[in-house]
């Protein structure tokens, strides 16, 4: 007699990646954490988790880079189901099973898009009955860009990142971005940034979004891509030289600006179009400026479940 395997019920949730518009770096404080002011925008590129039912809790990955994510405790969805169920009283499993599309080590947020969509899924598996200021709580536990991840859309973050303000936005913005084919590990750009300040004190200037805020009302993309910036570039760029031609070649595709994602090594093109981000795309790869080159565009909704 054969026998066939039976799996449980399952749910399906997308969360995206992210690029910050701006972001703006303190100094550290007794934590070792940065305070920051920062604009984030949920693009097109996804990870996919899927939980289903079972007694214990196991987790694949495959996708673009997958071979690059950690399986142990340290994976950011297991230590997201890990802290669900403490949080909710639950004594059960699930397989959790990531499908990657948001570049590994990017500076684009996968892992904290995995963390947000594990905590959609599992909390509809498992019937927690948590609120959403519950979810985006321990979100802000497992991760600074965790709650960005579950929330979507354009926000601004300031403390470590996890306090979330809807900005208003018109329209569509259109992007390329470069990939590396090594990533960037984030406590090490900002341990660079932290040595190129020397000391110094860096004072949050809290005026200095006004540019990308008015651009983003507008639905202007020629005055969003002259606001665009990063205070943690050149430590990624120390770090990792190369991404000075990647940037060149994206100013010289005909970007309308260009800007490090996060902590990198992802470098972001603004497009006037989506032709017009394929163009980029397809010139930074003839040029061999960058591994690959994915287009996208924002902003898009936060962790959702799949019907
Ligand atoms: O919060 P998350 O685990 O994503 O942060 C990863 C690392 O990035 C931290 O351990 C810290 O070194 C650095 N970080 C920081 N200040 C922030 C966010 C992250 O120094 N606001």
């Amino acid at each position: 007699m054969s026998s066939v395997a039976t799996r449980g019920p399952a749910v399906r949730v997308r969360a995206p990646g992210k690029v910050n518009l701006s972001l703006h770096v303190g100094s550290p404080g007794p934590d070792g954490y940065h305070p920051l002011i920062t604009v984030f925008q949920a693009v097109s590129l996804y990870e996919d988790v899927t939980v289903t039912a079972a007694d214990e809790l196991t987790l694949s990955v495959t996708g673009h880079g997958a071979e690059l994510v950690p399986l142990d405790g340290t994976n950011l969805a297991l230590r997201a189901a890990h802290a669900l169920a403490e949080r909710a009283g639950v004594d059960r499993g699930a397989d959790i099973e990531i499908v990657k599309g948001v570049p590994v080590a990017g500076g684009m947020a996968g892992g904290s898009a995995d963390a947000a969509a594990t905590l959609v899924a599992l909390d509809a598996l498992w019937g927690t009955g948590l609120t959403r200021d519950e979810l985006t709580d321990l979100a802000a536990g497992l991760g600074s860009d965790v709650p960005f991840a579950l929330h979507g859309h354009t926000a601004v973050g300031t403390g470590r990142g996890t306090a979330l303000t809807p900005a208003m936005v018109r329209g569509e913005f259109h992007w390329a971005f470069a990939l590396r084919a090594e990533g960037l590990s984030t406590p090490d750009v900002f341990r660079r940034f932290d040595e190129r300040a020397g000391g110094l004190a860096h004072e949050l200037d809290v005026e200095t979004d006004t540019d990308v805020m008015a651009a983003l009302r507008a639905g202007d993309p020629a005055r969003l891509g002259q606001a665009l910036s990063n205070d943690l570039q050149d430590a990624a760029v120390d770090l990792a030289p190369d991404l000075a031609g990647t940037l060149d070649a994206a100013t010289s595709a005909g970007a309308l600006g260009v800007v490090v994602s996060g902590s990198g090594p992802t470098v972001a093109a603004l497009a006037r179009s989506h032709q017009h981000a394929l163009a980029i795309a397809a010139a930074m790869t003839a040029e061999d400026a960058c591994e690959q080159a994915v287009c996208a565009s924002g902003p898009v909704a936060g962790a959702r479940i799949v019907p």
